[in-house]
């Protein structure tokens, strides 16, 4: 039996490439999938791709901004009615402006807080409830090397947003385990991708070498460990977080 048959899977920051490759992951292993963000054409893009593979009828998506909570309840409200449950939320929205702390703006502090961290307070407060009333959920936030340690060349707005998700992870993952409701968390390492793209070439290489593998990561290799974490192997895991950075020491 496929490990996500049945399951129905709400997967946020859904037009973004961790995400879309999760969704892939998930869908070949028998998961429905509903993917989220705000952009409704990038979704609608990312939903014919995977129709095309042969997911038609089990991958969908629903247009919002994270940063809306009512829209984010709409969200999980509107899955449970449509499909009956909501087993698993990944959460996989973020962005990043990396300065220096004496140029970084305040505004630019809210910002990335306000998407890496508030957003997705609201996305797993929409959910719980759903899955308490299940007595069952998996939760998985995606957090990234840069709240894990101090490195070169990252924002201090987008480290304490992703060391909050850290933080979060353990006191959820404790709160809700009575529920049969895991929290846990990915922290990946740079992948290859749309992310990285606004980084310098130099920089790009630097952090390649900092890895012991010598590479970036692919994001299929950050969907493995989100699939896991969400699977039922993994339940009675919680509260954790699974470094996925090829051994990147600084
Ligand atoms: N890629 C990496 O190297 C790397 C490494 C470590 C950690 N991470 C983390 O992994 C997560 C996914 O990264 P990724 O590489 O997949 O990035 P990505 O391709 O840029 O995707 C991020 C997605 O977040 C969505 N988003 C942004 N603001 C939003 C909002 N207010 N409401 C709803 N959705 C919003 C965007 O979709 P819309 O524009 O459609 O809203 C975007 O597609 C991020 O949290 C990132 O910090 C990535």
């Amino acid at each position: 039996m496929e490990r996500y048959e049945g399951k129905i899977v709400w997967i946020t920051g859904g037009s973004g490439d961790i995400a879309c490759a999760t969704a892939e992951r998930l869908l070949e292993e028998g998961a429905t999938v509903i993917l989220s963000s705000r952009s409704e054409e990038r979704l609608g893009e990312e939903c014919r791709k995977l129709e095309e593979k042969g997911y038609e009828g089990r991958i969908h998506y629903l247009a919002g901004d994270a940063l809306d909570y009512e829209g984010c309840v709409k969200t999980a409200e509107t899955i449970q009615k449509t499909y009956g449950r909501l087993d698993v939320l990944v959460c996989s929205q973020g962005i990043l402006i990396h300065k220096p702390i004496d140029v970084l703006t305040t505004e630019e502090w809210h910002k990335v807080m306000d998407v890496n961290i508030t957003s997705v307070f609201y996305c797993v407060k929409a959910a719980v409830p759903i899955m308490k009333e299940q007595n069952y959920g998996r939760i998985v936030l995606v957090s990234s090397i840069g709240g894990r340690r101090g490195r070169p060349g990252v924002g201090v707005n987008y480290a304490a947003s992703k060391a909050g998700l850290v933080g979060m992870t353990q006191l959820l993952g404790y709160e809700l385990g009575p529920w049969n409701i895991t929290v846990n968390c990915v922290a990946p390492g740079p992948l290859a991708g749309r992310m990285l793209s606004s980084l310098t070439q130099e920089h790009i290489e630097r952090l390649k070498e900092g890895t012991r593998i010598h590479r970036l990561g692919k994001v299929s290799e950050a969907a493995a460990a989100i699939a896991y974490l969400a699977s039922d192997d993994a339940a009675w895991t919680t509260g954790e977080v699974l470094d996925v950075n090829g051994g990147l020491q600084y």
